[in-house]
């Protein structure tokens, strides 16, 4: 049965490849959505967008709100923040809560220099120096070459433009899998790290209770005919059937309301404390592109209970990794400064593997867990009490250390 279904699935997968009629680069497919940079300015603050250039060819976006027009900062010294968004998301979701809520304002408005990423393959970074998007090996990469490729570039290209020695760095679920990548596979960056917020870090797996995320796993969790059939291809890019329904689903409209919520389930399971009027805007943005493999990479994890590289099956691992099975990161060279963030109700990042974290990590500040048992997986960035609970103190702590 469950074969059967990730046939169908990959069958829906290529069906919508090979419908898809936009363009590799910024493919939105209503003009009436806006890029970040234009949801930005809408709210009268100053908006940039800056393309950044990987090792390996990936072009990506990032929007940057340079200052604050409330604190009229321009022209004084701001340090500066990396935010980075999770799995299907862009950096669009650390906006859509709006200028009160949302922590990029809240950081602009707390005197900082604010940088949006958005790692290879999302809505805003889908152009490359060599390959279109329709190239064989376009989607051959998971969240390892976010972290080793992406983040690195992203952070030296803010530090040339900026003349900061050190950036703080804030990441959504995914976007603390791959600051745990660069840490451990590029650890010279470390240092180039002031202070590092782990929201929601799915790290170690192995108690994940995320049912969607279970099933699927079973298939294409290990190295397989399931993996095989869906890996190196784009997973459900913006296309303007599916965002068609998912405008529909969760417009205001009442009655399309649990099947939103449906949908919602594939992200994500917990939908607790969410601000439900956010969810029109959650829609035109997502799902905002992902490579099948960071899915399936995230699947190993569940079945291996190890944070390692992916897994390509012994041959192929061996010609790659040099052993049969991929080897572990070593998060131990994570020297920067880390302060982790848990939610008791978050079935993608439990609390269980969280636990795991502290002795192996050199230089951890907090584990904060967040006292409220309904808190799950997206209420770290879209709840309504996410300033309180979480932005105020991200950026508290933050310029704690600057001195500000
Ligand atoms: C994509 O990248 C190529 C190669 O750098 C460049 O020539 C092209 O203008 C880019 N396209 C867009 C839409 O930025
Ligand atoms: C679950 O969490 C516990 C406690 O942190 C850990 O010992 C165990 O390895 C984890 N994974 C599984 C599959 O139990
Ligand atoms: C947890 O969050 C829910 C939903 O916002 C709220 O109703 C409840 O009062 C919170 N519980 C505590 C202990 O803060
Ligand atoms: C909920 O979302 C709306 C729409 O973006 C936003 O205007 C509002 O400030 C948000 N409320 C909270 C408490 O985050």
């Amino acid at each position: 049965m469950l074969k059967v279904s990730v046939v169908i699935l990959a069958l829906i997968n290529f069906t919508v490849l090979a419908l898809d009629p936009y363009d590799p680069y910024i493919d939105i497919p209503f003009k009436r959505v806006k890029t970040s940079a234009q949801r930005i300015e809408s709210f009268g603050y100053p908006a940039e967008t800056h393309e950044v250039e990987t090792e390996d060819g990936y072009l990506l976006n990032m929007f940057r709100i340079p200052y604050s027009p409330n604190l009229d900062n321009a022209k004084s010294p701001r340090p500066a923040v990396l935010i980075q968004h999770g799995l299907f998301s862009c950096s669009d979701c650390f906006l859509l809560n709006g200028p009160d809520n949302a922590l990029a304002y809240n950081y602009a408005d707390a005197g900082y220099d604010v940088w949006l990423g958005n790692a290879r393959g999302n809505i805003y970074s889908r152009n490359h120096t060599k390959m279109s998007t329709k190239h064989p090996y376009y989607w051959a990469f998971s969240w390892h070459e976010i972290g080793a490729y992406d983040l690195p570039a992203m952070i030296d290209y803010i530090l040339a433009t900026t003349g900061e020695k050190a950036v703080h760095y804030v990441g959504h679920s995914q976007g603390c899998t791959t600051f745990f990548v660069m840490g451990a596979t590029r650890p010279e960056y470390n240092d180039k790290i002031k202070t590092a917020h782990m929201l929601a870090p799915p790290i170690f797996m192995g108690n994940t209770t995320f049912d969607v995320f279970i099933s699927l796993a079973t298939v294409m969790g290990s190295p397989g005919l399931g993996a095989e059939l869906m890996q190196n291809q784009v997973f459900l890019p913006m296309n303007p059937v599916i965002q068609r329904l998912l405008d529909m689903a969760c417009s205001n409209d009442p009655h399309f309301f649990s099947f939103c919520k449906i949908v919602g389930r594939w992200w994500s399971e917990d939908v607790g404390n969410l601000n439900v009027t956010l969810l029109p805007q959650v829609a035109e943005t997502h799902p905002a592109g992902i490579s099948t493999n960071q899915g399936i990479h995230f699947m190993q994890s569940y079945v291996s209970n190890e944070f390692r590289q992916y897994d390509w099956g012994p041959k192929k691992n061996r010609a790659r990794y040099g052993t049969d099975v991929p080897p572990s990161y070593d998060i131990t060279k994570i020297t920067s400064k880390m302060y982790l963030y848990s939610g008791l109700a978050d079935e993608s990042a439990n609390v269980k593997d969280i636990a795991r974290l502290p002795e192996l990590l050199p230089n951890l500040q907090e584990l904060y867990e967040i006292e409220n048992e309904t808190w799950g997986h997206l209420d770290f960035i879209f709840a309504t009490q996410v300033r309180e609970i979480i932005n105020d103190k991200v950026i508290a702590i933050s310029k704690l250390h600057d001195n500000l």
